[in-house]
């Protein structure tokens, strides 16, 4: 599987500049015109410039939204999936002018970076929703995402000059070229990625420990950015991946780090935007369970790893590994699969995301056969400090 982790499109992108360059290019873009950014647009900014989203060096223009649409491919052919587009509003977008340089001013006042404006177009909620998520209901929160905001966008190179300080969980946060790095160092010749926006329930431990069966190292890479306001805080599931891989992985074959995306909750489509980034950070394999990044029913529950079949492994570039959905069945006395497991789902201990939270925030622990204690307690007390919010 020589050359598998080779980057997406074959470069990985660096847009991140630094030191004194920073110093003075941060001084000219004061005097240039401010874009106010969201948290969202500030998260993509400092993807782009690490080249976790190579080969995109800036947001996309018009003819890469449509291809991305319409192929799942950008114009030059590479897969990609979602749409990465810095939204403005239409009074921003009237001021705007062809080859001008704009600062990214993030909520807090700072300057994240810059844009190159090589153009500046009207994006299609309802087009752009029926393609990404499979649907225009406005109850699906990507497509609340998509009509809430701009539809106004603005394409262009993108320069990225400061850094987001991180308070907490500092020392999980690293770059593509750092990953890459420390895997070649480790002498990891194929690395699973695995995803997730959850705490680690016995059933991801499960398919991620299958998975480590067969290739050198695992690289558990949970999504720290944006949520839904129901899922549970990144940082409560930080101290809970931090007590279960203390505990229950082996240290020499597993290596951990924050992802700091945005989550779209566009199913299918963003297994395939997943397994493309974690190319980027070096992986070789990239797990695909059950509803990947799916919200309520609005997928099936293999459709993620059905959407694979479009693409050829050359394109892909990173080896999809497919896990059927996966519990503890009493009469197996372990864990299971569908795939592996005969008996009935009386005998299998399945929990949804909405009751295990329910369980969690009354102050109870699931069952050990659902949860790890040492995790279920550090979710109880995290979640006893965070008030719930109504999504
Ligand atoms: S996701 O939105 O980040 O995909 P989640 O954190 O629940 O959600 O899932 C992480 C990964 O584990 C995904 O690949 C998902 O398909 C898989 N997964 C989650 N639960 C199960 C399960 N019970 N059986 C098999 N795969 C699962």
């Amino acid at each position: 599987m020589a050359g598998l982790s080779t980057p997406h499109g074959g470069t990985l992108i660096n847009r991140w500049v630094t030191g004194a360059e920073a110093t003075e290019k941060l001084r000219e873009a004061e005097q240039w015109p401010r874009l106010p950014i969201s948290a969202w647009t500030l998260s993509d900014l400092e993807l782009i410039g690490i080249g976790a989203f190579s080969p995109l060096s800036g947001f996309m223009n018009k003819a890469e939204w449509e291809s991305v649409l319409d192929t799942m491919r950008l114009p030059s052919g590479a897969v990609w999936t979602v749409p990465i587009l810095l939204p403005v509003s239409e009074e921003t977008a009237k001021t705007l002018s062809l080859g001008q340089h704009v600062a990214l001013v993030a909520e807090d006042g700072n300057i994240y970076g810059t844009i190159e404006v090589t153009e500046v177009f009207k994006g299609d909620p309802e087009r752009e929703s029926a393609a990404t998520f499979g649907t225009t209901e406005l109850e699906h929160p990507g497509v609340a995402r998509v009509f809430a905001r701009d539809p106004w966008c603005v394409a262009g190179p993108i320069t990225l000059l400061r850094r987001q300080q991180h308070e907490q969980f500092a020392e999980s946060y690293y770059d593509p070229a750092q990953t890459r790095e420390i895997f070649q160092e480790k002498g990891w010749k194929t690395v699973v990625g695995f995803q997730t926006r959850n705490p680690v329930h016995r059933a991801h431990e499960y398919i991620q420990k299958c998975a480590l069966e067969t290739v050198d190292a695992l690289f558990l890479n949970p999504l720290v950015g944006q949520t839904k306001s129901d899922d549970i805080p990144a940082d409560v599931r930080m101290k809970s991946y931090k007590v279960l891989l203390a505990k229950y992985y082996p240290k020499d074959r597993v290596f951990f780090a924050a992802y700091p995306a945005a989550m779209r909750y566009a199913g299918p489509r963003e297994a395939v935007f997943h397994a493309m980034v974690r190319k980027n950070y070096g992986c070789t394999h990239f797990i695909v369970g059950r509803d990947h990044a799916g919200v309520g029913s609005y997928y099936g529950t293999y459709d993620a790893q059905k959407i694979f079949s479009n693409f050829s492994p050359e394109e892909l570039g990173i080896a999809p590994m497919f896990f059927e959905n996966s519990f503890y069945c009493e009469k197996c006395d372990g864990m299971a699969s569908e795939k592996t497991c005969p008996h009935s789902s009386e005998d299998r201990y399945i929990l949804s995301g909405t009751k295990v939270r329910a369980i969690l925030r009354s102050g109870e622990r699931p069952s050990p056969k659902f949860t790890r204690p040492e995790v279920a307690d550090v979710l109880v007390a995290g979640l006893a400090e965070v008030k719930p919010v109504e999504s």
